[in-house]
């Protein structure tokens, strides 16, 4: 257990990533600065998003990403909004971006720090006023500082992950976030500004009853995976599926349960990106004593081999990952 005094819940972030950084006792304030720069990005895009509807800024931007995807207005909003923070925040040297095919130097070579970002989780559901997320890994650069950014810097497993975290744009916005001692979630209060501590050492239920995967592929889904979803009918769980990775990951979090997005026909390693969405969740899960695997062994021992791979999914409540994981 983390040795730090608890702080009393309703303190804010800065007060807590203060105390945070005491447990680092070399740190000399960069992570927490970067810390505090998504977190203030993360502020912008909440106002964008509570307002798209007003500002013409939902729909279709009108190009694709490396993804092949339909980039949503928002997408690329995001996307500006969190390199601009970071570039301007000064402790990034590069960031991997869903949105960006290519890595994005961001010419501070002294910088220690490299971010992998999913500016905006779940761009489907931004215009059906459903909720969306923001999520972030965090890595030191293995290169020497100064020279250019690697591909080493960037194709790191998720073990060595620095920090992680999510924001869900929901009923409420929250900062979810790890420094490996432990999850905490900060709730925003829009008239302060603020995020609030509201949930101190979130943990995972070892077990849950709700499973979230889109049954539209069940067909084509491995079929171990088929033969879980059928004994999760059998014991009657309830299937909850959002369409927002970070709403299911985080209502699974609280609640317990499983989200797995596996292999299907249409995407053969799954839909989900090893960079910038996996590696995140897969820390704060085992960070709330939760667990994530691909289907066989964790995520975060993946070598990664490109910036924009895909994995299978299986994450959530342990004992359900492990019995879903063959
Ligand atoms: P993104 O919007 O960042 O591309 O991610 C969407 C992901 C994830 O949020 C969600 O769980 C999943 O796509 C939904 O995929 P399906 O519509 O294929 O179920
Ligand atoms: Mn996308
Ligand atoms: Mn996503
Ligand atoms: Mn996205």
């Amino acid at each position: 257990e983390n040795s730090r005094i608890a702080l009393p819940v309703g303190s804010n972030l800065d007060r807590f990533i203060m105390r945070n950084q005491e447990d680092f006792p070399y740190a000399s304030g960069e992570l927490s600065q970067l810390i505090r720069d998504l977190a203030y990005a993360g502020k912008v895009v909440n106002r964008e998003i509570n307002r798209a509807g007003l500002a013409g800024i939902t729909g279709a931007y009108g190009a694709e990403n490396v993804q092949g995807e339909e980039q949503q207005n928002l997408d690329v909003a995001a996307d500006i909004r969190f390199t601009r923070a970071l570039k301007k925040g000064g402790e990034v040297a590069a960031i991997i971006s869903e949105e960006a095919e290519e890595i994005i130097d961001l010419q501070n070579p002294r910088s220690k720090y490299i971010v992998a970002i999913d500016p905006l989780d779940g761009s489907s559901n931004i215009d059906v006023n459903v909720s969306i997320g923001t999520i972030f890994s965090i890595y030191r650069r293995v290169s020497p500082l100064g020279g250019p950014v690697q591909m080493e810097d960037v194709l790191q497993p998720g073990k060595d992950q620095v920090a992680a975290g999510y924001i869900l744009y929901g009923s409420s916005t929250m900062f979810v976030y790890t420094t490996g001692k432990g999850v905490n979630g900060f709730t925003y209060e829009p008239s302060l500004g603020e995020y609030i501590l509201s949930h101190q050492n979130m943990r995972i239920p070892e077990n849950g009853s709700i499973y979230s995967i889109n049954e539209g592929s069940f067909n084509s889904f491995p079929e171990a995976v088929q033969d879980y979803v059928n004994t999760c009918k059998e014991r009657e769980y309830s299937a909850r599926y959002i369409g927002s990775l970070v709403a299911d990951f985080h209502r699974n979090v609280l609640k317990g349960g499983i989200y797995i997005y596996p292999s299907t026909a249409k995407a053969p390693n799954g839909k989900l990106r090893l960079l910038y969405e996996c590696n995140a969740l897969a820390l704060i899960a085992e960070e709330a004593g939760g667990a994530a695997t691909d289907g066989k062994g964790r995520i975060l021992e993946i070598e990664p081999s490109e910036l924009h791979q895909r994995v299978p999914f299986f994450v959530g409540s342990k004992a359900m990952v492990e019995e879903a994981s063959n």
